[in-house]
């Protein structure tokens, strides 16, 4: 993905009833686990973190270890987790968040921008700080950030320190969080919070996935470090590359394979900007890298889009154009688990030129490892059709996947796909379902 700085049959009245009652069960473990790990929590510090892609995460985590490392007792907790009444509990409180969208909240801090934030609570007991993330090339510059620090402030509560904006991860503004994180914990000791430095790679193989096609033309490169050694990652992780041309702004891809694959694969569109130059990044790697020139590259773990305790359950693997890299790479982390139920819904333009990674797709479906791909190509008839009419034309049998257990991971375009796919998803399964998906980690998007 590219990134400029994120899931048979319901036959008889029976199965209806136990499927609404699995769907109660669920939002009510999924609550319960909620009310339970935020509201219950021993400790003196909770650093709540809204992420899409991670950083916030990692750097809640960061900030929670150096409370502890102060004697503090803190810990990092999602937002997903917080409602107005462990809001009503909790005393001091660090938020990190990233924003999204028009100037919105990720996923993970949607209910909470949406319900909690539409509340009129009296939080004068409250102490906090807020860490928001963001790239100043957007409108809505940290929007959701500031919308938080905001409406903390209106209902009483108390800033610790003016809130803090990180603009693609500057690194003087982390510094400052930092300091002020070190100063509340009473430790200049705190750990290095440095991301991990860029390793050397180069390009071993570039192959145009898509010749002939009406959108812009999409690589797949396979990279290998220039000391033959691969790096650990797993299936849902991305890649960072730092272009020569501008150094300071990495872009990020979805890692299209599997450390056992003997390299790093990613897919890459070469953008044009409207003045017609070439994507720093995309034009580097997609034209004017040769196989000779170093690229600085770093894996970066994506923990919100692995499937870590989604393994054993069925995929619904749901995107369209470069989001086939990261659902390729999860696919094919179930595949060499032994794991057959796969079910991919692709979109693309014309299956003539855009059906991506074709010869692959149809083998693992002959071979069972995919019990099902639907695609859909919005171009080869006269009413384009997208990957969000997929999920409407298969409601059925999606509702039975799901009853069944099944996760759902979207990743592709936030612009039309992800919206549209959500949509039809709310229509499907309907909005409390989708919602307790999301809480129990069984729905995981990767947009952009
Ligand atoms: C599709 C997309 C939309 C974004 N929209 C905004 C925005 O409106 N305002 C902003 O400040 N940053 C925006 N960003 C930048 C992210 O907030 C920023 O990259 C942040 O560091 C990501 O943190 P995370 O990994 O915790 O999600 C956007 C990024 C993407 C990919």
């Amino acid at each position: 993905m590219i990134l400029t700085i994120d899931p048979v049959r319901l036959g008889s009245a029976l199965a209806l009833s136990g499927g609404y009652l699995a769907m109660c069960a669920a939002i009510w473990r999924a609550r319960a686990s909620a009310r339970r790990s935020v509201s219950t929590g021993t400790a003196d510090w909770l650093v709540v973190h809204a992420t899409q892609t991670g950083s916030a995460e990692y750097l809640a985590e960061r900030t929670a270890e150096t409370m502890r490392t102060g004697g503090l007792s803190a810990r990092a907790a999602c937002m997903s987790e917080l409602d107005a009444g462990a809001l009503g509990s909790a005393t001091r409180v660090l938020f990190i968040v990233s924003t999204y969208g028009e100037g919105d909240a990720p996923d993970s801090g949607a209910r909470f921008a949406a319900q909690t934030m539409g509340t009129t609570p009296n939080l004068s007991h409250l102490h906090y700080a807020v860490l928001a993330l963001g790239d100043s090339s957007y409108t809505n510059y940290c929007g959701f950030g500031r919308a938080l620090d905001g409406w903390l402030a209106a209902h009483g509560a108390t800033p610790l320190f003016d809130r803090i904006e990180v603009d693609r991860g500057n690194g003087d503004a982390l510094a400052e969080w930092q300091h002020h994180v070190g100063r509340l914990a009473g430790t200049s000791d705190a750990p290095d919070w440095e991301a991990p430095g860029y390793g050397d790679w180069r390009i071993a193989s570039r192959v145009l996935m898509n010749p002939g096609s009406a959108g812009a033309p999409l690589y797949r490169l396979g990279l290998v470090p220039l000391d033959g050694a691969l790096p650990d990652w797993e299936a849902g992780d991305l890649a960072q590359v730092s272009a020569p041309l501008d150094p300071d702004h990495p872009r990020e891809y979805s890692i299209a394979s599997l450390p056992g694959e003997g390299e790093l694969a990613l897919m890459v569109r070469r953008q044009r900007r409207e003045d017609g130059s070439l994507g720093a990044a995309s034009g580097w790697l997609c034209d004017h890298a040769m196989e000779t020139d170093v690229i600085k590259l770093r894996v970066r773990a994506h923990g919100r889009f692995r499937l870590n305790g989604n393994a054993a359950r069925p995929l619904i693997a749901i995107g369209n154009g470069s989001g086939l890299a990261g659902l390729r790479a999860l696919i094919k982390s179930r595949i060499d688990a032994g794991k057959g139920d796969n079910w991919l819904l692709f979109g693309e333009r014309n299956a003539a030129h855009d059906y991506l990674c074709r010869e692959e797709l149809q083998g693992w479906l002959a071979a069972s490892r995919l019990a099902q791909l639907d695609l859909a190509f919005s171009r080869d008839q006269s009413t384009p059709r997208y990957v969000q009419h997929l999920v409407r034309e298969h409601a059925q049998v999606l509702r039975s996947w799901v009853e069944e257990g099944a996760a759902i991971y979207v990743c592709g375009s936030l612009q039309g796909m992800a919206g549209g796919v959500h949509e039809a998803l709310v229509e499907v399964l309907g909005a409390e379902r989708v919602e307790a998906m999301t809480l129990e980690g069984r729905y995981r998007r990767d947009v952009y």
